[in-house]
């Protein structure tokens, strides 16, 4: 007899093609439709303010990538986030370090990971894509680049991540346990009317995790990948299941083959359940944008939110998820 994990994942399974394909008919059809003019999509609740931001700069003829970079920069700038910018929860030796990456229209990418004291580690990204012959660069590699930019080192761990780091101390004796609910990322994707595709993604990182840790956001195809010809996609959720399957490709490679945004994204959740014996405690979301104007969202689990803006219409929507019928 099988046992529950093996029941969920072999339910799981089996639901991407039928029970799963009405509960998206059901569910997802706000969501499938296809939109001609700036669309922007972003992880959580928080998506809703970098989504404004960004639709205010394209309304008034910014540059794609400078909105998007404006706007998840709203979020890294925001002392209340725990999970995003210098007031995110540190590692577990008290070190808040940053991992971001952004793509512009064309695809070029730019990413930093490790990155200590610099508020917004979206734009440290930006400039190496943009000045430097990498496309990533790290830790005291990053900061020194950063520092030679102009740009000012800041302090981390903000009173609350403090507090809150040795409280976990406390609780856990020290051992990092990447869970549903410690690694919020702002990824955001976007298309303009005129069809250009843009994206970023930016996180302090799964909270309380080793010294040196860095998760799915600053790796190019895994938390994020914008192919202009294509289409663009983005993740949130345990980094280290993401990264295994290169989640962001795989959603924007899925959709090459016409797979439909939000089908593409269930398809990659499938192969994250396949790998793994257990996915207790992790969630994963999707958010994936065609170049068309169709758009798609899906999670491992319920829970995940994200922020859809079509010009002036910003709501923010409950994703449809896989394990919607597990109950603990
Ligand atoms: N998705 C964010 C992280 O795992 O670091």
């Amino acid at each position: 007899m099988p046992d529950r994990r093996t029941f969920i994942r072999k339910t799981a399974l089996a639901a991407g093609s039928s029970l799963l394909a009405a509960s998206v008919g059901q569910k997802a059809a706000a969501v499938v439709p296809q939109h001609e003019g700036h669309l922007i999509l972003s992880t959580w609740s928080f998506g809703m303010k970098a989504n404004a931001k960004a639709m205010e700069m394209l309304q008034a003829g910014s540059r794609l990538l400078d909105a998007v970079e404006e706007g998840v920069k709203v979020v890294e700038a925001d002392p209340s986030m725990t999970s995003v910018g210098l007031s995110g929860f540190p590692d577990r030796d008290g070190n808040v370090t940053l991992d971001a990456c952004i793509m512009d229209e064309e695809g070029k990418a730019g990413s930093v990971t490790f990155l200590q004291y610099i508020e917004h580690p979206v734009s440290v990204a930006r400039l190496v894509m943009e000045k430097t012959p990498h496309v990533m660069l790290s830790g005291k590699g990053a900061l020194r680049f950063a520092l030679d930019n102009g740009f000012r080192m800041k302090k981390g761990l903000s009173p609350q991540a403090r507090q809150a780091w040795e409280e976990w101390k406390k609780k856990t004796g020290y051992v990092p346990r990447p869970s549903a609910d410690n690694h919020d990322t702002i990824g955001l994707i976007a298309r303009s009317a005129q069809g250009k595709l843009a994206g970023a993604c930016t996180t302090s990182g799964v909270a309380f995790k080793m010294y040196g840790r860095v998760g799915d956001s600053p790796i190019i195809g895994a938390g994020l990948y914008v192919d202009p010809l294509v289409g663009a996609a983005t993740a949130t959720g345990v980094g280290e299941y993401v990264m295994r399957i290169c989640g962001a490709h795989t959603i924007v490679e899925l959709m090459r083959q016409g797979v439909p945004p939000q089908q593409a994204c269930v398809e990659a959740l499938k192969r994250i359940v396949q790998r793994h014996q257990s996915l207790e405690g992790v969630q994963v979301g999707f958010l994936a944008l065609h170049r068309s104007g169709s758009y798609g969202a899906y999670a491992l689990r319920p829970g995940f939110q994200y922020a859809l803006s079509l010009g002036n219409n910003h709501a923010l929507h409950d994703a449809p998820a896989m394990f919607a019928e597990e109950k603990k």
